[in-house]
């Protein structure tokens, strides 16, 4: 089974009719929201807010352990997480969607692994690869087949917020070589990881991150949104037309 993590602007998924919703408490706490299961594009999935619903939950107090954990004990095989970013180098200009190859981590504090003892011993899994190869592909197909403009590959910054950067940080993450930053791509994926999951991201450049617009106009959460909302049609699209190759194949 499918799961869709939706992200900001994405804490309701419009035609989707959840059959069941479970809160789940899982052995590393409770998951963001109710785990909601039923039909998009003629096909079961679970969709999972990662803020909660409404958006209440803060990057860096999200439960990552607990929503990768309840999502494999449901049978879930294969993660979609949608993301808001900031966009960083020039292709990443607001409205242009995403497919990332790479990440760089810059979180702190947060709950970041399966492997402490709470019940699996140690394990140092392989992370050169941090988005499911297979997954990213089809993802990119679906979006060609759709006729949907997206750009294939970008190195995704994690950093801790909530606040944004400040322009001398975007530029350190540049110079790193950062294409798009968020604040809630780890330690998602390589939980994910770590529990065998294939997962990978589409996302969603809401702004030009601090210091890269022409303007010194700030960094606005509404004008985030709206922007999002714009975008939303076009990753349902990717989604459905990913569902119905995989029903095909
Ligand atoms: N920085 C970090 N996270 C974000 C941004 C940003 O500029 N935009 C949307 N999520």
């Amino acid at each position: 089974m499918l799961a869709l993590i939706g992200g900001s602007g994405l804490s309701r998924l419009d035609g989707f009719d959840p059959v069941t919703q479970n809160k789940i408490n899982t052995v590393f706490g409770e998951t963001s929201a109710c785990l909601s299961i039923g039909k998009f594009a003629n096909k079961d999935i679970v969709f999972l807010p990662r803020h909660g619903n409404p958006h209440v939950v803060p990057p860096h107090k999200i439960n990552y352990r607990a929503n990768i954990w309840a999502l494999k004990d449901l049978g879930v095989q294969r993660i979609i997480a949608v993301t808001a970013v900031g966009g960083i180098t020039s292709f990443s200009s607001p409205g242009t969607i995403i497919i990332p190859h790479q990440i760089i981590d810059y979180t702190y504090g947060r709950e970041n692994t399966f492997f402490d003892g709470t019940v699996n011993s140690l394990e140092h899994i392989d992370f050169t690869q941090p988005y499911n190869f297979d997954l990213r592909t089809r993802l990119i197909e679906a979006a060609h087949k759709e006729k949907i403009k997206i750009i294939d590959g970008g190195v995704y910054a994690a950093t801790q917020g909530p606040r944004l950067e400040t322009s001398a940080e975007i530029l350190r993450l540049e110079n790193d070589g950062a294409d798009i930053v968020g604040m809630t791509g780890m330690p998602e994926a390589s939980l994910a990881k770590e529990a065998g999951l294939a997962y990978a991201k589409i996302s969603i450049v809401a702004n030009w991150a601090a210091g890269k617009a022409d303007s010194e106009q700030k960094i606005t959460v509404s004008d985030i949104n709206s922007v999002i909302q714009g975008s939303i049609a076009k990753i349902k699209k990717i989604i459905s037309s990913y569902l119905n190759e995989e029903n095909n194949g």
